[in-house]
Order: structure tokens, then sequence, then C-alpha cells
């Protein structure tokens, strides 16, 4: 047990699958993963274990915003021994070539803070995945014909934005789309030797200001679920 995943040593497989919701990792365990078992409901964080194709497979809610996410990917590493964290969510567009629906793979996130920021004092330390599996999710998505953006996202502090200046400029850089945790992920991944990336689905659109109605949500999902599970292996 650590601090805040009552698991037991040897219920955490090698390759963790991260939805910011706890009920989306539950329903990650009941829709892929045979034999799936409840290993953490400590503080209503749902965690699950499974196989996925012959691979002991973890699901495990990271909550939302970078604090919650350190806390989990720390404990997953550290003291359960989680090699390789892979972040399934939803994000915003932030360019007019991202469609809603469509699969952001995270090659960068640039953030303004993050639970790491004060180790680095006056280094704009630059948050980057896995090289072997960006590409191979990136390959994954072709194979599986997923309408996917590869390249850089921002992770926000906070959802309800209140600076349309500096989300111009992101735009106005290049950055696909924006979300609240992978910063954190990608930094305590380097920081401890594990591999992380972070696959997104667009479920809504700064920009034009569209949003993918509730009940399309699942579909979408599978294809980021799919994505994720095929570059782990
Ligand atoms: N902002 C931050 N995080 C998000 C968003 C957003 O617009 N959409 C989905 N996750």
């Amino acid at each position: 047990m650590s601090v805040h995943i009552g698991a037991q040593h040897g219920d955490i497989a090698e390759t963790v699958l991260m939805p910011g919701d706890p009920y989306r990792a539950k329903w990650v365990a009941d829709t892929f993963l045979k034999n799936a078992r409840c290993i953490n409901e400590v503080r209503g964080m749902l965690g699950f274990t499974g196989i996925w194709n012959g691979h002991m497979v973890t699901v495990h809610g990271s909550g939302m915003g970078m604090p919650s996410l350190s806390i989990y990917a720390n404990e997953l590493i550290r003291d359960f021994g989680a090699k390789t964290l892979i972040r399934i969510g939803s994000c915003g567009g932030m360019q007019n070539s991202v469609n809603i629906r469509d699969v952001i793979i995270a090659m960068t996130a640039s953030t303004l803070s993050t639970p790491s920021r004060s180790i680095f004092k006056e280094l704009s330390y630059a948050p980057c995945a896995d090289w072997e599996l960006l590409r191979a999710a990136a390959s994954a998505a072709e194979q599986l014909q997923v309408a996917t953006h590869v390249g850089g996202i921002y992770s926000s502090d906070v959802f309800y934005d209140e600076r349309p200046d500096l989300n111009e400029q992101m735009t106005r850089h290049g950055i696909l789309a924006v979300e609240m945790e992978a910063a954190e992920l990608y930094t305590v991944a380097a920081r401890h030797g594990a591999r992380a990336l972070a696959i997104l689905t667009v479920s809504d659109h700064l920009v034009t200001g569209e949003a993918l109605p509730s009940e399309d949500r699942e579909r979408s999902f599978v294809d980021m679920v799919e994505v994720a599970l095929s570059a782990a292996f």
C-alpha cells in the first residue's frame, strides 16, 4: 500500500493507463480488459488491473489537474514499479486544423507551472513524451485509421481560463490543444526513468466553440484507448 493507493504489491501492472475520471477507469476496465479486478478505491480514485491481449494492464484514475495526477504518478512508479504510464483523456482544440473527436498525441506539454516547477528555478524545462511510445501510438493510430495529430499541447492549471491573450499566443505558436495533466506526467516519469505519453480526444474547441455531444463521447474514447493499448505493447 502507498499513501493514496490501497493496492498490494504485485496488484499493479508495469503498464498503466491513466484517465482523469475514476469512472472512466472502470469503463475502460469493463470494456477492454479480461478478468479485471478493482485494486484501489481510496478516496474514490478507482484503479483496476486486468488482461489485454495477454498483457497485464492497470487502468487508474489520475483526478483532474497536475497536483492530483502527480500524487498518483509518483506512487505508481515509486511504490508499485509502474514503467509505462499513458494518460488517456479529453482536451480542448486550439487549431482550426484540429476537429472535435480527433485524437491528439502529445509530443510536448507546455505549461505555466507544474508541481515540479520549484525544482527547475530559472530553467524552462520542456516536458516531452517518450519517443518509442509516441512512435508506436502514431503508427497504431495510422493502422486503426483514427484522425490524429502529433505535436505540442498546453497543460493548464485552470479549466475556466482567464488568459485569452495567452491562448492566442499558443494557437499562434502551433499548440494543438489544452488539457490539465500531461506536463507533470512527463516530468515525473522522466525523473524516475519511466516512459510516458498522453493520448487525448478533442472534446471541445476553444477557437470554434464546438463541443462533443455527450452521446458521442464513448465512441471517441474507444479510438483513443485502442491507440493507447496498441502503443503500449
Ligand atoms: N481546457 C482545459 N482542459 C480541458 C479542456 C479545456 O478546454 N477540454 C478538455 N480538457
